[in-house]
């Protein structure tokens, strides 16, 4: 039920920092490890490389997780779109694990590709919303998402609780290895939580940017480096399909080979600013575009902020950004389909979980 909420997807943008409290509470023991099906652990340190096959957000919380798994765990990740995969399979490694993504467990491009690779023989682990789904039943383990029912056709919580559910299993898998992290995941994903949970308070600024910047235009770029590039291909695919702005995420440096053409005067331009490795040259590349003309809107994390950017999250661990940078680009796709007279919860030529090829 909605309750007070206009919209359903307003009402799971506001649920993810309890999402995230209630995965930390389901993957942590008495002892304070992290709890993990035994075969699961023993799957992660069998395989000498992860192939993560999903569609859509769930590929943009899998482009997130190869980054925990190959920083965190050292173990080599892909990350596959389901329907490439599936009728162009690439050459495999010898010991090959498969970690099907999927919010509803129903989507049959992915499970298109667990059928393959079941034949073949490897291991399958599903990470799903849905525990007594397609994918989970097929696959050989499950990861629970815990995030409850998610009904608008719009992903949001979703995305946040699978990028939390792999950060979890990167970390398990370093210390099973006997890698040694410095940092506590389970207290860093609270801090996440509740840097979420401080930007859902803000509402009414994110209102204003996404009226000011996206109200009438025709198109609009995400942009960002590193981390923050997928987190931009997520933000562009939430304001496409509920707002029908042509939206599209690039990575900074790659603007200028070509996509810089279609920045005309005024053209929105968001910007990820939440890596310090890479704040000098995103910073850069927003210069490029405002030199072309372009309307740019600057994201960033307290910290790396600087005069004039449109919007400061707080500071979390840099790797668990994604999960507190993409609440604003939920919100501003959220207001700006709301402007625009967009039907949010239920957008056209859209259905909540995906069962053709
Ligand atoms: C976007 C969205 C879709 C799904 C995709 C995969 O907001 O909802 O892109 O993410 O269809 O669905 P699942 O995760 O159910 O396999």
């Amino acid at each position: 039920e909605k309750g007070t909420y206009p919209h359903f997807m307003l009402k799971e943008i506001d649920e993810q920092p309890f999402v995230i409290r209630k995965i930390i509470q389901e993957y942590q023991n008495e002892n304070d490890e992290i709890k993990l099906d035994p075969e699961i652990r023993a799957a992660m340190k069998a395989c000498d490389r992860i192939y993560i096959i999903a569609a859509g957000t769930s590929y943009h919380a899998g482009l997130l997780g190869k980054q925990f798994i190959e920083k965190l765990a050292n173990i080599p990740v892909e990350v596959h779109v389901a329907s490439e995969f599936s009728y162009n399979m690439p050459l495999l490694s010898e010991k090959p694990l498969f970690v099907y993504i999927s919010q509803s467990g129903e989507t049959a491009d992915s499970r298109s590709v667990l059928v393959q690779t079941k034949k073949l023989g490897h291991p399958a682990l599903t990470v799903t919303n849905v525990p007594g789904s397609t994918l989970s039943r097929e696959a050989d383990y499950t990861m629970h998402l815990h995030a409850g029912p998610e009904i608008a056709v719009a992903s949001t919580k979703a995305y946040t609780a699978q990028m939390a559910v792999l950060a979890i299993l990167a970390v398990d898998s370093a210390r099973a290895k006997g890698i040694d992290l410095d940092f506590d995941p389970m207290q860093e994903l609270g801090i996440a939580a509740n840097a979420m949970e401080a930007l859902t308070d803000q509402k009414e600024d994110l209102e204003t940017l996404a009226r000011d910047y996206l109200s009438v235009t025709r198109n609009c770029f995400f942009i960002g480096r590193g981390i923050d590039y997928y987190v931009g291909l997520e933000g562009s695919l939430k304001l496409k399909e509920i707002s029908y702005i042509q939206a599209e995420g690039f990575a900074g440096g790659e603007l200028k080979h070509g996509t810089i053409a279609l920045i005309e005067e005024g053209t929105p331009v968001v910007a990820l600013a939440t890596q310090a490795n890479v704040n000098y040259s995103i910073r850069g590349n927003v210069q490029e575009v405002e030199a072309r003309g372009a309307n740019s809107m600057i994201i960033s994390m307290k910290g790396l902020d600087k005069e004039g950017d449109a919007f400061v999250i707080p500071h979390v661990h840099d790797l668990l950004t994604p999960l507190v940078s993409v609440v604003p680009l939920q919100l501003i796709s959220y207001y700006a389909a709301l402007h625009r007279d967009c039907d949010v919860d239920k957008p056209r030529n859209l259905a909540k979980s995906v069962t053709v090829e």
